[in-house]
């Protein structure tokens, strides 16, 4: 299978699509991205140019579920393969609002399938996730391993799965990795790319991080009465970098047609009191916390059994939790206010030139 070459990434300015972005152009890849900005900023794109010392080839502001602004991107570009990360992703947030879940989810997925088909596209990597395992009653878990998602983000993934076994079995042609994440965390070590939730982070590691830079009292641990060693709820965190080159290996790798479904994860599990400790001790800072109830849609335990993507990529994950405390705590000091800090100084490494005018938020057939 030849190596792809134009890579559209959808979400591409999100935190696991950032980072995703960052490796494929560092790797020689041509990226184009797409991306809504409905829970990103348009600077996480520069920051993406300056860590990986190459443009982006394009980047447009667009919602995947527009059909005639997606196909205008794929009729500009020889677009060779899709990473697909455009979606919402909070499990708390898609218990609230189940149908935008399902509409910007699995309606994002049908409208870039469409219009992949229309333009001969046939190579996906498609972003899933654990949560569909639901609360199971072993761990860790396997690819075939029982799925019972339990809350709306989780059961969007699950259907867009299903679509995709639907579309592999009626189209051979197309060739599909549907990577199951587990927790990804942490930031580049440059400090310039990071997670950076909008508003009041649904997720423990960014809450963290903002407890112990001060600017929140105290993390609220949802529940302190899970059946696990300590009785908070135990989750496979996995470095983002490690989920970036997990996505670039996917479309490298040579791989035969059909839905290619594969965990990433750790395989350790680490509890909430647990990773409070060690963003603690990476930070240095005091990170207080309060007993809550449980969160609407939590499940007690997820972790990864890893070795269906050791096995077929010859790849484990590097980089582990302290690191993961560290890489975020960074990012933390440097952008107190994620991309929105003011001020930030852009480093010395300035995009190399390209052949090519670079279009960063132009709007497909727009001049700009
Ligand atoms: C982790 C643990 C909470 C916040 C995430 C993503 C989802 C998917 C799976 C990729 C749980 C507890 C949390 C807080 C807490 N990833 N917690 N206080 O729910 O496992 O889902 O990973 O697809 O996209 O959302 O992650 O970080 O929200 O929760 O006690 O303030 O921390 O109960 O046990 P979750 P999370």
């Amino acid at each position: 299978m030849s190596q792809p070459r134009t890579i559209l990434v959808t979400g591409g300015a999100g935190f696991i699509g950032s980072h995703t972005c960052a490796e494929l152009l560092s790797r020689g890849h041509d990226v184009v991205v797409v991306d809504n900005h409905e829970n990103s900023v348009p600077e996480a794109l520069h920051r993406v140019e300056s860590v990986a010392g190459r443009p982006l080839t394009a980047a447009y502001v667009l919602d995947v579920r527009d059909r005639e602004a997606l196909s205008n991107v794929f009729a500009s570009h020889p677009v060779d393969a899709v990473v697909h990360f455009a979606g919402r992703k909070a499990v708390a947030e898609s218990v609230r609002m189940p149908v935008e879940y399902y509409d910007t989810n699995v309606g994002g997925t049908t409208a870039l399938l469409e219009v992949m088909s229309e333009y001969h596209v046939h190579r996906l990597v498609f972003s899933s996730s654990c949560s569909l395992y639901g609360a199971a009653a072993h761990m860790p878990l396997a690819e075939d391993d029982r799925v019972a998602p339990v809350n709306p983000y989780a059961r969007s993934k699950w259907m867009c799965e299903q679509i995709l076994t639907d579309v592999c079995a009626h189209r051979p042609e197309f060739t599909v990795h549907a990577l199951r994440y587990f927790n990804p965390v942490g930031a580049h070590p440059s400090g310039l790319l990071g997670e950076d939730p909008l508003g009041v982070p649904d997720n423990l590691m960014p809450y963290i991080a903002q407890v112990a830079a001060g600017l929140r009292e105290h993390v609220t641990v949802f529940g302190d009465d899970w059946p696990t060693p300590d009785r908070t709820g135990v989750r496979d965190y996995i470095h983002v970098m490690d989920v970036a080159d997990g996505h670039r290996i996917a479309l490298e790798h040579p791989a035969p047609p059909g839905l290619h479904v594969l965990n990433l994860g750790s395989g350790q599990g680490t509890s909430v009191l647990q990773l409070i400790e060690a963003y603690q001790h990476a930070s240095g800072r005091s990170v207080p916390y309060r007993i809550g109830p449980r969160r609407p849609g939590d499940v007690p335990e997820l972790v990864a059994d890893g070795s269906a993507a050791a096995d077929t990529w010859n790849w484990h994950p590097i980089r582990d939790l302290a690191r993961m405390c560290q890489d975020s705590w960074r990012f933390q000091v440097d952008n107190p206010h994620g991309y929105r800090t003011p001020g930030v100084p852009r480093p010395a490494t300035e995009p190399q030139a390209t052949t090519g005018p670079i279009r960063l938020h132009a709007t497909p057939g727009s001049d700009t």
